[in-house]
C-alpha cells in the first residue's frame, strides 16, 4: 500500500534533515497569548502580524550571506493565535522568556493515510438523497490533500452552477485559469513550492471521490468499468495542496485549514494524519476544533495502521473519523499450481485476452543475496535465475506494490505473486501492476511456498478474471483500517464510522496503462484515504439537503443510521472474516439515503466540549489553547467523557454503575412517538430512563438517563458491546455501546 510507503519515504526523510548542511533552522509552530491584552488595536490582522512578528528574533547579526535567516512562514488566525517560523533551538529558547509567549513545537510531518462505490452505497439518479441534496448543489467540499490535476474530465464544470456568493477563495498563482465552477479554488502550502498541480495523484483521487462529476467508461485495464462519478456530483471543489512527495507539514496543514475557514467551505476532508497525541497539541484537532465552531464539518481518516488495538488517529469528537471497508466487488486473479491447486486473489491487471503459460516460480527469499530481496526491493533481484519465471514477494519493505512489479519486470521476470502480511487477513488490493501479478493472502503465500519447497520442478499460471460483483460478505472492515479505542480520549468511541476504501477506482493524472490517447484515467487504490472522502461527500448532501443542520447533527444523523449487517445480513466482519469489533466499525458502515432521514439527532454544542475537555483533565492553559480564551477549569462543572452528548457509548466500567444523560432532537415528523431496545452482551446491564420519549414538535428536545452497571456474573475483565435503539413507527435512531470491563480485585467468584 502506498500509504505505507509514504511514512517510511518520511521516515528516511526526518533522519537525514536534521544533520542539514545549510542550516541549523527548523520550522516551529508557535503560540501565543490573544494580543487583545497586551496591545490596543484597531485593525486586528494587521496587528496580530505585527504581535507575531514581535516575538522573531531581531538581531540577525552573526548570519553569514549564504546561511538561512529566521523568518515567518505562516501566521494563524482562525486556527490558533500563532505562528510558525523557521528558527534555531536557541532562538525559541529565547523567545520562551517574551510575555505571551504560550507554547512552541517543531512541526511534524504527517503522512497520507469511484465507479461501484456509489450505487454500493444505494446513491441512485433522480431519486432519494441525490434529488433532495440536488446532488450537493451549493455545498463547498476543502480538500487538504496533495494537489489536483485540474484536466481530468472528473473536474469538468459542465452543469456545474457558480460558487455561492459567500465563496472567499481563490486560485492561486498561474493556476487561475484552470479553475471553473467545480473547481473553485486551488492553494499551496507553502506558496514556494509553486503549483497545485497533484504529482502524487493521491489529492486527484481524493477530491474525485468526493465531489467528482459524472464521466463514462472510467476503467483500469478494463477492470471496475463503469460510470465514475463523485458522492456529492454538483458540490464545488477547493483544494489546499499540504502535501508533498515529502509529506504533509503540520505547520501548512494549520496555514490551510486557517484560510479555508475564512474562505468558506462548508465541509473539510483530510485523508492524511499521525500518530494520537492530546487534543491541544494535536495539529488537525486544533484546526478541526476552530472550523467546527464556524460550522464547518471536518471528516479525516481514521489511518492506516489496523488493526493493532488503539491505532486510531484523528480521534477528537469534533471530528468524524472513517474507518475503511470493502466493496462487494473483486477483480479476481487465480493462480494455478503445477499440483493442480488453485488460489484465488486480486489484481487490477488486464482482465480479458491475458494468462501466463505455466513457468517456474521464483522466492527470492530462498537465495538471498540482498536482505531486501524477499521484499523485492527495486534493485535487489540481481539473481539472473528470475528471468523468465513468476516471482513470490511480500507486501512490505518500504516498497509500493507497484514498484516491486516494475522491479520483476526489470529483473526480466514475467509475473509476480504478492504475499500479504499475516495481519492484513483477507484484505487483498487490486492493483493496476505492470506486469501479470496478483496479491494473495499470507495463508495462501505459504502454501505456496510450501509447494515450491516439495518439488523441484515448481511451475504456476495466474490468469485475470476481472471485475466480479456480489460479494455477499460486503462490508467487510479492511485490514489496515486502524482500530479504536483511543488513546487521547478513551470515553469516546472511535472510530465513527466505516465507508468504502478498498480497491476504490477514481480520477489520477496519469494513464495506468501508459495510453496517451485518453484524458479519461484512473487509479484503484486502498486506503482510509479513500474512505474519508466517501463520507465528506455525503456530509455535502446532508448539508445540502438540510442548510441548518450542524456539524455534530450532520454526524450524528450518519452514525444513528449506519447499517451493522452486511448484504448477507449476518454481522460486518473484518479481515479474518470473524464478526468485527465495534471497535474497527464503531456506528457501523454509512446507509446515505438513512441519513438524510434520521428521525432524531444528538446535537453538540461547541460550548459542551469546555466541560469535556476539562474533565480530561487539561490543564487550564491547555484548555485554553484549544478554546482560544481564558478557561478556569475550577470555574466550569466539568464532565466525564461519556457524558458529551455524542451519538455512541465508550465506557470503561469498574464496579461502579455510571449514569449519563442523552439530549435528542426531534427532525423527523413533529408528532413522534419512540420507544428505547436495548441489547447488551452478557456482564452488563443497561438500563435507560424514560424508555418512551413523546414529541409534539420539530426541533422539540428531550433527556434521556442511561446507566450502565455490571450484572452478579460479570467477567472480571474484557469488551462487552452493545447498542440501544429509539424506535418510532418510522424511524430508528441506534448507538453503539463499549463498555470495557475493569479488572476489579474485588470482586470475588
Ligand atoms: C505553473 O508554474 C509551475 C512552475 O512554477 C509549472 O511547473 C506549472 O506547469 C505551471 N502550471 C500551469 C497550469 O501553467
Ligand atoms: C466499458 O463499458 C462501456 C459501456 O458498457 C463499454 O462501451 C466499453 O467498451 C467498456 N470498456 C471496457 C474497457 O471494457
Ligand atoms: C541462487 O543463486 C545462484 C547464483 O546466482 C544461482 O546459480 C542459483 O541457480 C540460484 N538458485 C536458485 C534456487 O534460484
Ligand atoms: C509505462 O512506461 C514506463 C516507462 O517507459 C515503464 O517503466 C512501465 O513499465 C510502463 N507501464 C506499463 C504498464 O507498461
Ligand atoms: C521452505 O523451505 C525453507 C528452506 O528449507 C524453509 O526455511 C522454509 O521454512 C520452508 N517454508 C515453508 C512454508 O515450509
Ligand atoms: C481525571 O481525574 C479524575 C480525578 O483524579 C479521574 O477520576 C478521571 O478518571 C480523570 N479523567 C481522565 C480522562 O483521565
Ligand atoms: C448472567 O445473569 C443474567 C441476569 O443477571 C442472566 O440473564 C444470564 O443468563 C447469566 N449468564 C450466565 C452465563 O450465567
Amino acid at each position: 500500500m502506498k500509504f505505507l510507503n509514504i511514512l517510511l519515504v518520511l521516515f528516511i526523510v526526518g533522519c537525514m534533515s536534521s544533520p542539514s548542511m545549510q542550516s541549523n533552522l527548523e520550522t516551529y509552530i508557535v503560540q501565543v497569548e490573544s494580543p487583545e491584552n497586551q496591545i490596543s488595536t484597531q485593525s486586528m490582522s494587521m496587528d496580530l502580524e505585527s504581535w507575531y512578528n514581535s516575538f522573531l528574533p531581531k538581531s540577525i547579526a552573526s548570519t553569514s550571506s549564504n546561511e538561512e535567516v529566521p523568518r515567518l512562514i505562516y501566521s494563524y488566525h482562525n486556527v490558533m493565535k500563532g505562528f510558525a517560523a523557521r528558527l534555531s533551538a536557541d532562538q525559541v529558547k529565547e523567545m520562551k522568556k517574551k510575555s505571551g509567549f504560550v507554547n512552541a513545537w517543531p512541526e511534524r510531518i504527517l503522512s497520507l493515510h469511484t465507479t461501484r462505490t456509489q450505487s454500493f452505497l444505494g446513491l441512485k439518479q433522480n431519486i432519494g438523497l441525490w434529488r433532495d441534496s440536488n446532488y450537493g448543489k451549493g455545498v463547498i467540499i476543502g480538500v487538504l490533500d496533495s494537489g489536483i490535476f485540474p484536466d481530468h474530465p472528473s473536474f469538468s464544470d459542465r452543469g456545474m452552477p457558480p460558487p455561492p456568493a459567500k465563496w472567499k477563495g481563490k486560485c492561486e498563482s498561474n493556476f487561475t485559469t484552470k479553475c471553473n465552477n467545480k473547481l473553485i479554488g486551488a492553494r499551496i502550502f507553502p506558496k514556494e513550492n509553486g503549483s497545485p498541480i497533484d504529482d502524487d495523484g493521491h489529492g486527484t483521487h481524493t477530491a474525485s471521490t468526493a465531489a467528482g462529476g459524472f464521466v463514462k467508461g472510467a476503467n483500469v485495464y478494463g477492470n471496475a468499468n463503469g460510470t465514475a462519478v463523485g458522492v456529492a456530483p454538483l458540490a464545488h471543489l477547493a483544494i489546499y495542496k499540504v502535501c508533498d512527495s515529502f509529506g504533509c507539514s503540520d505547520s501548512g496543514i494549520l496555514a490551510a485549514m486557517d484560510v479555508a475557514i475564512d474562505d468558506g467551505v462548508d465541509i473539510l476532508s483530510l485523508s492524511l494524519g499521525s500518530s494520537t497525541s492530546p487534543f491541544y497539541s494535536d495539529s488537525i484537532a486544533l484546526g478541526a476544533y476552530s472550523a467546527t465552531q464556524r460550522g464547518i464539518l471536518v471528516s479525516c481518516s481514521a489511518g492506516n495502521s489496523g488493526p493493532s488495538e488503539s491505532s486510531v488517529a484523528n480521534e477528537a469528537p469534533w471530528i468524524l473519523t472513517v474507518g475503511a471497508s470493502t466493496l462487494d466487488r473483486k477483480i479476481k486473479a487465480t493462480v494455478q499450481l503445477g499440483n493442480k491447486k488453485v488460489f484465488e486473489g486480486e489484481s487490477a491487471f488486464h482482465s480479458k485476452f491475458f494468462s501466463t503459460k505455466f513457468v517456474p516460480l521464483f522466492d527470492p527469499s530462498l537465495n538471498a543475496s540482498e536482505s531486501d530481496s524477499s521484499y523485492c526491493g527495486s534493485g535487489t533481484l540481481t539473481d539472473r535465475a528470475v528471468k523468465g519465471k513468476i516471482v513470490l514477494c511480500m507486501i512490505g519493505g518500504g516498497y509500493t506494490r507497484i514498484a516491486k512489479g516494475q522491479a520483476v519486470k526489470d529483473a526480466g521476470g514475467v509475473g509476480m505473486i504478492l504475499i500479504n502480511r499475516i495481519e492484513d487477513g483477507f484484505t487483498t488490493s487490486a492493483d493496476a501492476h505492470v506486469l501479470p501479478a496478483m496479491d494473495v493472502t499470507y495463508e495462501d503465500g505459504m502454501k505456496i511456498i510450501d509447494y515450491m519447497n516439495s518439488t523441484k520442478k515448481h511451475v504456476a499460471r495466474i490468469t485475470f478474471q476481472g471485475t466480479i460483483l456480489g460479494d455477499q460478505n460486503a462490508p467487510v472492515v479492511a485490514g489496515f483500517s486502524s482500530r479504536g479505542p483511543s488513546i487521547a480520549s478513551r470515553g469516546i468511541l472511535k472510530p465513527d464510522i466505516i465507508g468504502p476504501g478498498v480497491n476504490i477506482l477514481a480520477a489520477w493524472p496519469t494513464s495506468m496503462e501508459n495510453n496517451t490517447n485518453t484524458k479519461s484515467t484512473f487509479n484503484i487504490i486502498s486506503g482510509t484515504s479513500m474512505s474519508c472522502p466517501h463520507l465528506s461527500g455525503v456530509a455535502a448532501l446532508l448539508k445540502s439537503a438540510h442548510p441548518t443542520w450542524s456539524p455534530a447533527a450532520i454526524k450524528s444523523a450518519i452514525m444513528t443510521t449506519a447499517d451493522t449487517t452486511n448484504l448477507a445480513n449476518g454481522p460486518i466482519l473484518d479481515e479474518t472474516l470473524l464478526p468485527a469489533s465495534i471497535f474497527a466499525f464503531g456506528a457501523g458502515h454509512v446507509n446515505p439515503e438513512r441519513a438524510n432521514d434520521p428521525g432524531l439527532i444528538y446535537d453538540t454544542p461547541v460550548k459542551d466540549y469546555v466541560p469535556y475537555l476539562c474533565g480530561l483533565n487539561y490543564t487550564n492553559r491547555e484548555v485554553g489553547n484549544l478554546l482560544q480564551r481564558k478557561v478556569d477549569c475550577s470555574e466550569v462543572k466539568s464532565i466525564p467523557e461519556a457524558q458529551l452528548n455524542y451519538p455512541s457509548f465508550s465506557i470503561t466500567l469498574g464496579e461502579n454503575p455510571q449514569t449519563y444523560t442523552r439530549t435528542v432532537t426531534n427532525v423527523g415528523e413533529a408528532k413522534s412517538s419512540y420507544i428505547v431496545e436495548i441489547v447488551s452482551s452478557q456482564g452488563v446491564s443497561v438500563t435507560v430512563k424514560p424508555s418512551t420519549l413523546k414529541f409534539l414538535k420539530m426541533n422539540q428536545k428531550k433527556t434521556y438517563q442511561v446507566t450502565f452497571s455490571r450484572t452478579a456474573n460479570s467477567s472480571t475483565s474484557g469488551v462487552v458491546q452493545g447498542f440501544l435503539k429509539w424506535t418510532s413507527n418510522r424511524h430508528s435512531v441506534r448507538s453503539p455501546i463499549a463498555v470495557v470491563l475493569e479488572e476489579t480485585a474485588t470482586l470475588d467468584f
